[in-house]
This record gives structure tokens, C-alpha cells and sequence, in this order.
């Protein structure tokens, strides 16, 4: 009997799509539940004490309606925060989302990197020990946005803003002391890399854009390797905490990754 239990994807919003996207294409038969906690949206602007309340708990419920094989946590915010907490909780596979900052020091040649994130996600100590541990020859500038959280949110209901509005936020980087020799800037949000296009050519200058998502995927493929998939593709389901009008808007995208079953918890 093919074993019928999804892998679960976990974000505030629909940033996680971003890490779905690419283990689609590498476990294309995978049953998918998308969980985004609308309830709690956004994570980047709430405390250590919130998220790291908030995460675990809710990763419970979910195991316990949805059984998965296999949690992501496609959220930069939650896992720098909360992974070791979710892990102590579950008694199941838990793949954390992390600033893909060794990738980036490897390509960087001006030995200048940006992070992109959360503002709590650029605050952690997870970030300095990276930063550390993988780029101590870089300069490793940070800068946390939520209002590139929210564009990324709005571009999948369907709008898109002007150029400015990246630029702005770029513009926290970028103006920084050694900002202008920036050459690989760190996605370390998942919602980021769903405007990445719109911030390379907001950058007005070549600027590589790295993050995790492919990383990830591969990860996951590879613990689940050899497993047996029943033939649901296409019909994956997103859950949402709590109901909000916006939901509606989000379809098509989510409809898009096969995600055609729209829920609340
Ligand atoms: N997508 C999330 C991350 O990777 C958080 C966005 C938010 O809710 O602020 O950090």
C-alpha cells in the first residue's frame, strides 16, 4: 500500500511556497499540506518569546490532524527561533530553514555579503554564528525589512508595486558603510525569493540573490528517499490559522503548485 502521508510545509504566509516549489520538482508525486499561520502573520516584527510559544504548539496540531512524514519549516524566522524546540516536541523529521549564508561567502568576491531577512530573523544569534562559521573573511551586512514581506505577500494575490518600493528597501543595505560592494545579498526570508527578479532589477547594478530553497528540496529528497507515493499530485491542500479575506485572492497561486484545496484550522 502506497503510503498516503504528506509532507507538510510550514510558514506565517505563503513564503514557504518558495521552498515548495523546488521539492516539487524533485518528489513531483509528494501529497503536500501547506500551512501558513495567518493568525500569526507576520512573524518578522514579533518577539523570541512569541514565535518561539507560537511555532512549536501549532506544529503539534498540525502533525496530529495532518500525520505527516516530514515537517518543513520554510519560515528563516521560526527555525532560527524555534527549530531545536520543534524537534524536542515531534517525534518526526523536522527540516529547518537557514540564511544560506556559506553559499553566499563561496560566491562573493568582493568578500562584501548582504542578509536579507526578518527584522527578528537578523538579530539572531544563529545569523553571528554563520556569520562566523562560514564567511569570517566577509563583511556580513544585515538589514531586516517587513515591508519586502509584504510586497512578496501582495505580488501573489496579484499586485504588483512599483520599482521604488524595492529599491527602498534595498536601499537599507545598500547605503550601509561598505553597502556599495555588496555582491551576493542572502534571501534569509522565505517570502524574499518570491521577488527576487523584482529586486535584481531594483538593484540597478549585478547583485547575486542566494537562498536555501534548492538546498532544502534536496535535503528533504534525499530523507525520503526510496519512499512510496500514492497519486494525489495535484491535489494538495493549504491550511490557514485564521480566515481573512486575502485567502481568496491567494488561490490561483497556491493552485499553481497543485495546492487546490483550501482550508482553516
Ligand atoms: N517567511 C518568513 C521567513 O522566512 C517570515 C515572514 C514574516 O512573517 O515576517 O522568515
Amino acid at each position: 500500500m502506497p503510503d498516503s502521508r504528506p509532507i507538510l510545509f510550514f510558514d506565517s504566509g505563503v513564503g514557504g511556497l518558495s521552498v515548495l516549489a523546488p521539492t516539487q520538482r524533485l518528489l513531483p508525486q509528494a501529497p503536500i499540506v501547506y500551512a501558513a499561520d495567518s493568525a500569526g502573520y507576520p512573524y518578522g516584527t514579533r518577539s523570541e518569546a512569541e514565535i518561539a510559544g507560537r511555532v512549536p504548539a501549532l506544529l503539534g496540531r498540525l502533525a496530529e490532524r495532518y500525520h505527516p512524514r516530514l515537517i518543513v519549516i520554510a519560515c528563516n524566522t521560526a527555525s532560527t527561533i524555534a527549530l531545536p524546540a520543534v524537534r524536542a516536541a515531534l517525534d518526526l523529521p523536522v527540516v529547518g530553514t537557514v540564511p544560506a549564508i556559506k553559499p553566499a561567502a563561496e560566491l562573493s568576491r568582493t568578500r562584501v555579503i548582504g542578509v536579507l531577512g526578518t527584522e527578528a530573523t537578523v538579530r539572531q544569534p544563529y545569523v553571528d554564528d554563520l556569520a562566523t562559521r562560514f564567511a569570517a573573511d566577509c563583511r556580513v551586512l544585515r538589514h531586516g525589512s517587513a515591508a519586502l514581506v509584504a510586497l512578496a505577500e501582495a505580488r501573489l494575490r496579484g499586485e504588483e508595486a512599483e520599482d521604488d518600493a524595492y529599491r527602498a528597501v534595498l536601499a537599507g543595505l545598500l547605503d550601509q558603510p561598505d553597502g556599495e560592494r555588496i555582491d551576493v545579498i542572502v534571501n534569509a526570508c522565505t517570502h524574499f525569493p518570491l521577488v527576487a527578479d523584482r529586486l535584481e532589477a531594483a538593484a540597478g547594478r549585478p547583485v547575486q540573490f542566494v537562498d536555501g530553497g534548492e538546498g532544502i528540496a534536496r535535503r528533504v529528497a534525499h530523507l525520503l528517499d526510496g519512499a512510496d507515493w500514492p497519486d494525489v499530485a495535484g491535489e494538495g491542500t493549504a491550511v490557514f490559522t485564521g480566515a481573512d479575506p486575502a485567502i481568496a485572492l491567494l488561490r490561483p497561486a497556491l493552485a499553481r503548485l497543485g495546492l487546490t484545496q483550501v482550508k482553516l484550522l
